[in-house]
């Protein structure tokens, strides 16, 4: 799959996001999503994608740990858009067996308790949303963490056997925030408290002047850990 790959991102490196996406969504109509967290980069992307076509899937995981501000910003996406996020929850049982195995908040307690917790709410309705799917669209950036550095526009994600297009790969923080605001596209609230980066209320951080982007996910553990497995590159 490498040498199409390497072809596809030589294709593309130069066009601009608009003809990417345009481009994958007439070939993949039906069978492409973008994964949103609601985080500031798939904002931008909801905005770009929707004005291409109203009718593409647009899911997020809901892993029933999300802060507050996280769920006004998905209903406020809904309303401006007039759509209806498709909302992926983690398996009823598979939650019970995590809460009577680790206990309420187990996933400080040791990154395998963590891996299990993001494996139940995170990467088995992932691997649902995507189900059927060519290509999933993310808001991956690599300037976000030296895990994302070696990260490609256009990537064949081994785990999920299907397209991963990361269309803000090259973007910086600045211009992700001029879209933003030219656009007039809402934002989560945390954005303004000091959170660059959102996950789960309890494994999300504020952080302080001069701290890495992701210094507040996942913040008890060492760097090299600090990917939930939704962007962690096959075997
Ligand atoms: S994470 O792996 O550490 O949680 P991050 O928050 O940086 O990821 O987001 C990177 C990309 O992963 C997002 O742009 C989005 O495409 C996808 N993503 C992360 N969390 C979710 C979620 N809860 N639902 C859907 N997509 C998500
Ligand atoms: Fe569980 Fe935290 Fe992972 Fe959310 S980020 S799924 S609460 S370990």
């Amino acid at each position: 799959m490498s040498t199409g790959i390497e072809g596809l991102n030589q294709r593309f490196k130069d066009e601009s996001i608009g003809f990417l996406l345009g481009t994958y969504l007439e070939a993949h109509k039906g069978r492409i999503a973008l994964a949103s967290s609601f985080g500031v980069e798939d904002q931008v992307l909801t905005d770009i994608l929707l004005r291409i076509d109203p009718t593409v899937k647009i899911f997020t995981l809901d892993t029933g740990r999300l802060p507050e501000e996280t769920y006004s910003v998905m209903e406020e996406t809904n309303r401006k858009y007039g759509i209806k996020v498709q909302v992926y929850c983690p398996d009823r049982a598979a939650v019970e067996a995590l809460y009577q195995t680790q206990g309420i908040n187990g996933f400080r307690e040791s990154v395998e308790n963590r891996k299990a917790c993001c494996q139940v709410r995170k990467m088995e309705p992932l691997r649902r949303a995507l189900s059927g799917l060519d290509v999933w669209i993310t808001g991956l950036r690599r300037a976000q963490s030296p895990t994302r550095e070696t990260m490609q526009l256009i990537e064949w994600d081994e785990t999920n056997h299907l397209i991963k297009l990361n269309p803000l790969i090259e973007w910086d923080e600045e211009r992700v925030w001029d879209y933003i605001k030219t656009n007039k596209v809402p934002y989560n609230a945390l954005h303004n408290q000091g959170y660059p980066s959102i996950g789960c209320a309890p494994c999300t951080r504020a952080i302080r002047e001069g701290e890495d982007i992701r210094a507040g996910r996942w913040w008890w553990e060492n760097p090299e850990h600090k990917e939930c497995g939704l962007h962690l590159k096959g075997k």
